[in-house]
């Protein structure tokens, strides 16, 4: 690491150089991707062994490439969770396909940014076109708004400070929360990402005014039940205003009651905002578009081609079915930035908070015209196939549970041995025991290098999460891992599993 470079020139590279250092950078992501199923999903270094070995002083002369390339390889690689791995399947899994990771490596280079149009006119114009295949591939009709900001969480806070604007009255925008008398209230279910919450307490809504209305059985937001609880809060004297419902919650995948939930948001004027992060984009496969809920009634909808449609971190859609809401919130023109208006121009910094803006419609542009909409469609419906089968194999397994069902391909599964339940005869058994043994088979499945799984707690208690979507995922992986699972259980349940 302290091999020092022996020119006197300061960091760059020459043109030719560049390509010299591009192809060994070629050649190390290849052997990386050729030989990723090889490589443990995850790493079991502990916290503090890693950063002595990177938290090491800053150079002051600046070093080979080769040498920075050579530690990337054995400094980095190795201490990574491999997102890309065929057998990630924990949180959402998602992968940098080929096509995004140089399209994104082009964008890096051209660096330009797309703030306004004068100032990158090609990446601006390819934003609104990406834009609306991809409102297309949604079911969203292409004349509201949209933009591209880099996730989730930040297009529901952008999409909800529309929202409080649109309270008639308020205009926080130029008053500042200057005491409006009556709570804003919001409402989600108990089952919504925590990025309603984080877009309450930077709104100043407050967490005390995000109303988690219980969820159903299967993990939905009801139309009825939404509607009592705005009731209640307008004879409390309240005022709502927006609701989140969500397409594929994170803990199993369920789709709220969208439809019955845009007629109570129409009934009581209320802005629906779906939150379409992980479910959006399943609907373009032939089995997910069957159960797809409609999105174009929201006034506003997210969702993340980064989890979703194999596009690298960091991109995610969001739209507005209001012209100009958006940018009636964040258009702020500093005289440096003004620019003559033109037929057709939209100027990004307007649609957001972000003002510079990198080129992210690029890698879209590249990954959906590399795979086409029947390529996208045709993956992601292998992938739900695959969800399927571990289903049906962990439900003929008397040893296991799938207690929820999802269109989406996350599998919800824990292990409750017959041996176990026979123990307790008629009593259920104990909720803290299941989760100890099925915390102790996540670990032994995450600690083996071989797979890689996340867990949710779900009202009947705990359960291993696997999701599939990975695009080097193939049927074989999902059945090594149901290989590995079975028998981690086994050893769990028998204590021949310690952690290491
Ligand atoms: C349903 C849902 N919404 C929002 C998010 C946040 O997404 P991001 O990481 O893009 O902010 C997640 C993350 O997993 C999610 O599951």
């Amino acid at each position: 690491m302290t091999r020092q470079k022996e020119t006197t020139r300061y960091g760059d590279w020459e043109p030719e150089e560049f390509v010299g250092n591009g192809e060994a950078v070629l050649a190390f992501l290849g052997d990386y991707f050729a030989g990723i199923r090889d490589l443990p999903v995850s790493p079991t270094v502990d916290a503090r062994t890693l950063s002595a070995k990177l938290d090491v002083e800053m150079p002051q002369v600046g070093e080979d490439f080769t040498t920075i390339l050579n530690d990337t390889r054995s400094l980095i690689v190795p201490y990574l969770t491999h997102w890309n791995h065929p057998r990630f399947h924990a949180y959402f899994s998602n992968t940098a396909s080929l096509p995004g990771v140089l399209a994104d490596t082009v964008s890096s280079a051209l660096n330009v940014n797309a703030m306004l149009w004068k100032s990158s006119p090609a990446a601006s114009a390819l934003e609104k076109t990406v834009l609306r295949w991809m409102a297309g591939m949604l079911g969203i009709a292409p004349d509201g708004d949209g933009v591209l900001v880099n996730g989730a969480s930040l297009a529901t806070l952008y999409a909800l400070t529309a929202a409080r604007e649109a309270v008639s009255g308020l205009d926080v925008r130029e008053r500042g929360l200057t005491g409006y008398g009556r709570r804003l209230r919001l409402y989600t279910s108990d089952q919504a990402h925590s990025s309603v919450d984080k877009a309450a307490i930077v709104l100043g809504i407050g967490l005390e005014n995000v109303v988690r209305v219980p969820a159903d059985d299967g993990y939905a937001l009801r139309g009825a039940a939404l509607a009592a609880a705005v009731r209640a809060d307008l004879a409390a004297g309240h005022q709502p205003f927006a609701v989140v419902a969500t397409a594929g919650t994170t803990a199993v995948a369920a789709d709220d009651e969208i439809d019955a939930i845009a007629d109570v948001c129409r009934r009581y004027s209320l802005w629906l905002h779906v939150d379409a992060a992980y479910g959006g984009f399943w609907r373009l496969a032939g089995s997910g578009a069957e159960a797809a809920a409609d999105l174009a009634r929201a006034d506003s909808v997210v969702a993340n081609p980064h989890k979703v449609l194999y596009a690298p971190m960091e991109v995610t859609a969001l739209y507005c079915r209001h012209r100009d809401a958006l940018p009636n919130v964040f258009r702020l023109v500093p005289e440096y930035l003004k620019t003559s208006p033109d037929d057709g121009v939209v100027d990004y910094m307007n649609y957001s908070p972000q003002l510079g803006r990198s080129f992210r419609a690029l890698k879209l542009w590249w990954i959906i015209r590399s795979f086409g909409v029947q390529g996208l469609a045709d993956r992601l419906q292998r992938s739900i196939d695959m969800a399927r089968w571990l289903r049906s194999a962990a439900r003929a397994d008397p040893d296991w549970q799938v207690p929820v069902d999802s269109t989406y391909p996350l599998v919800c599964l824990r292990y409750v041995p017959r041996d176990l339940r026979r123990r307790y005869g008629r009593e259920p058994v104990p909720l803290p025991q299941i989760a100890s043994l099925n915390a102790g088979i996540l670990d032994a499945v995450n600690a083996s290098g071989s797979a890689f799984l996340s867990h949710a707690v779900l009202r009947d208690g705990y359960v291993l999460r696997v999701s599939i979507g990975n695009i080097r995922t193939e049927p074989s992986d999902v059945e090594a891992l149901w290989t590995t699972l079975r028998s981690s259980a086994e050893q769990v349940r028998d204590g021949r599993w310690a952690p290491r």
